[in-house]
């Protein structure tokens, strides 16, 4: 009979913590973060619960995403209509509810320049189960890890390396090119959509200069990622239920094809590189070249202590990520110089005559390329008014100072980017 009463209250406590665990962040918490806010001036609407702006901000986004705009320089209530709604509504010191966190603006540039400079108070978010299929890798993490990973990458980026993949930059750009000219009437002009030509440019400089020889390969991974983006972006349209990935409804069915076929073909990859470079064959010009080399250096380095280098799947999250932060980004970049570039016709004739001029009719090198200063100036000016990466998030994990404001621990901000520039 006693271990009947100790066994109820046992369960009466569990379900009464459970119970206050959920109270308080479906709500208490929330409403707590919410007086914090504003205490300090900050304004935004009142926490509706669990969803806070979600079903506003998803539904604004299907509307503005529905139909075409006209051309203008103020893309922000196409891109992102709710925050951008949201900081009309209340002003550059606002907050908006992403479920029940809440995310305050900071526009400030004093405070911008904080957060970037304090590493380790604004960290990354992390992202959903679903977002983390699509990549991980130095973008997500902080701090030591962080460090670790960008140390070992680190030679991917210096210029000696980049020099090397010129050529296979140059390859991808001709191979476009090519398929232009052949579609040319006799009259010489014709109607091009080119916004899939520069995805699909992007795509492939970064599967040659990513995995060189095993480009082909690379190239299915990337189609495969593709299509997983697109999956994702549809469960960032609302919040995200603990343990819904679960669920065999027929799209998480489809990611988790795609992670696994994506992790067999990636795998296939890196160890026949990591063979290659073992037996010294090969030149690793390319990024899983240099990174498995990199890799296996610093782990020698350390007495072959397998912990200070990464492991295969981080590997794996690196070349995801590589993909993932470079594709669409520079496709972004080039289609909006393009749409410039015709509503300009001034500086397209200047940015010609300045690549004639360095180049004449003589395949592009690297020095030529740094010399290039109207070009560099109009690539700067269009991720000025249309930046690729529109906003950037960090999470505060313990009460910080930023510039006059004391930020509670649990609010997330957001740095956007889009409506810092103009
Ligand atoms: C126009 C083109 C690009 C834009 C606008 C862009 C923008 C950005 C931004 C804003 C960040 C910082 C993200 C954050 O701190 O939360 C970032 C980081 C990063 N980007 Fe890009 N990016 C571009 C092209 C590329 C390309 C081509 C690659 C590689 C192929 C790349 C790889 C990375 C990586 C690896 C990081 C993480 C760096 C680190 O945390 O140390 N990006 N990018």
């Amino acid at each position: 009979m006693e271990t009947w009463v100790a066994l109820s209250i046992v369960a009466v406590v569990v379900v009464l913590t459970s119970a206050w665990r959920v109270l308080s962040w479906v709500w208490v918490r929330p409403k707590t973060l919410e007086r914090r806010l504003r205490e300090q001036g900050l304004t935004g609407n009142s926490y509706r619960l669990l969803f806070g702006d979600l079903k506003d901000s998803s539904k604004m986004t299907s509307q503005a995403w529905s139909t075409p705009i006209n051309f203008t320089n103020d893309i922000a209530p196409r891109v992102v209509p709710f925050f951008h709604q949201n900081v009309h509504n209340y002003g550059k010191n606002s907050f908006m509810w992403v479920g029940p966190t809440p995310r305050v603006n900071i526009m400030n540039p004093e405070q911008l320049k904080d957060v970037f400079s304090n590493i380790s108070d604004f960290r990354k978010i992390e992202g959903t189960p679903f977002a983390k299929l699509l990549a991980t890798g130095i973008l997500q993490y902080d701090a030591e890890k962080w460090a670790k990973h960008r140390k070992i990458i680190n030679p991917a980026f210096h210029l000696e390396k980049l020099k090397n993949m010129l050529p296979a930059f140059r390859q991808s750009c001709s191979d476009m090119i090519s398929k232009w000219e052949s579609m040319f009437s006799e009259e010489g002009s014709i109607e091009l959509d080119v916004w899939p030509y520069l995805q699909n440019l992007s795509s492939d400089m970064i599967s040659r200069t990513a995995f060189g020889s095993s480009y082909e390969e690379g190239r299915n991974i990337f189609q495969l990622q593709r299509e997983l983006a697109e999956l994702v972006i549809q469960t960032t349209r609302s919040i995200y239920i603990p343990g819904w990935r679960f669920l065999p409804t027929k799209m998480n069915k489809r990611m988790k094809e795609i992670d696994k076929e994506i992790q067999a073909s990636l795998k296939g990859i890196i160890n026949k590189k990591e063979r290659a470079i073992k037996q010294g064959e090969g030149k690793n010009d390319d990024f899983l070249g240099i990174l498995v080399e990199s890799n296996l250096k610093e782990i020698e380095e350390h007495g072959n202590n397998k912990n200070m280098g990464m492991n295969l799947k981080d590997v794996i999250e690196e070349c995801k990520l590589f993909y993932f932060a470079g594709q669409e980004t520079s496709s972004v970049l080039l289609v909006w110089t393009m749409v410039i570039l015709t509503r300009h016709p001034s500086w397209q004739q200047r940015a010609r005559e300045e690549v004639l001029e360095v180049f004449g009719q003589s395949k592009p090198d690297f020095d030529g390329l740094n010399r290039l200063k109207v070009v560099t100036m109009i690539l700067y000016e269009v991720l000025r008014l249309y930046p690729p990466a529109s906003f950037l998030i960090r999470n505060v994990h313990e009460e910080t100072k930023l510039g006059k404001l004391s930020l509670p621990a649990g609010v997330q901000i957001t740095l956007p980017i889009i409506l810092v520039h103009p």
